[in-house]
């Protein structure tokens, strides 16, 4: 009899021990859930950065970190290489004259400097890119907004090409619908200037970068030409709505394809 009676006990003190188990894992994902519903906000990041600058390389990483731990919160991160910076002994292959212009846009609207490692959050506010409480601040500030738009995008993959049909809710007269193609890593191997000898790891860089006139359209399609070097693996398509006036960012979605 003894040995059932204590195999009985054992039993119960595992049930026990299980289903505390359940109600502490039902608990977490109570909380999980809570804070995810907390804000419909969202965080659009854009970098300003450039290979060989030295005090660029601690940006990209903090960068490559929102990356990597934004899991499924709507946080989308955007790093763009500037061209001003190329007299400085290096040149850096992902530079575009394009975003060195989009930056002296952002720093005219938001009474800025412009300098790197530079970043700009939800079009809104700008601050040094390598800072990490004020980038953790940013990030949770914009995600507890509501935003009045709202953007969908499905893309069709052609050759050389992507189809994209938007939808759009809210006030989006005004808006532009911007489509940036990002290539997610590359390691690069800087031989002159600021970071000599340094090989750099990049995260989520802006290759490609388009903007439509939406006008009144609730909905559409645009068509966009794909880098040669685009894979479906390696690269994606974040899009957002931007007031070309204000540069406020009203919504932002990355393409399903
Ligand atoms: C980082 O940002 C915070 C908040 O804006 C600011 O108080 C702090 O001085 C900044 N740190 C550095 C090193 O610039």
């Amino acid at each position: 009899m003894k040995p059932i009676q204590i195999s009985m006990i054992a039993a119960l003190l595992a049930l026990l021990l299980f289903s505390a188990i359940l109600a502490s894992r039902s608990i977490a994902s109570k909380s999980s859930i809570e804070r995810t519903i907390k804000g419909d906000g969202f965080a659009v990041l854009e970098l300003f950065t450039y290979e060989g600058c030295s005090s660029c390389p601690p940006a990209d990483e903090l960068l490559a970190k929102v990356q990597k731990e934004a899991g499924n919160r709507p946080v989308y991160v955007l790093t763009y290489h500037v061209d001003y910076w190329d007299r400085l002994g290096w040149k850096d292959t992902f530079s575009n004259a394009d975003y060195s212009k989009r930056q002296y846009q952002y720093a005219s609207k938001l009474n800025a400097q412009v300098y790197t490692p530079q970043l700009v959050v939800n079009g809104k506010t700008e601050f040094v890119g390598s800072n990490e409480s004020a980038t953790d601040y940013a990030i949770n500030s914009a995600l507890k907004g509501s935003p009045k738009s709202s953007v969908n995008l499905h893309g069709s993959l052609q050759s050389g090409k992507m189809a994209i049909d938007y939808q759009v809710t809210g006030d989006t007269d005004n808006d532009e619908l911007v489509i940036a193609v990002v290539q997610k890593n590359a390691i690069s191997r800087v031989k002159r200037g600021e970071n000599e000898g340094r090989t750099l790891a990049h995260a989520q860089i802006v290759r490609q970068l388009y903007s439509f006139d939406l006008e009144s359209a609730k909905k559409g399609q645009v068509s966009i030409s794909l880098s040669k070097d685009f894979n479906t693996d390696g690269w994606e398509l974040i899009g957002f709505l931007q007031d070309p006036k204000t540069r406020a960012i009203n919504a932002a979605t990355k393409v399903i394809f």
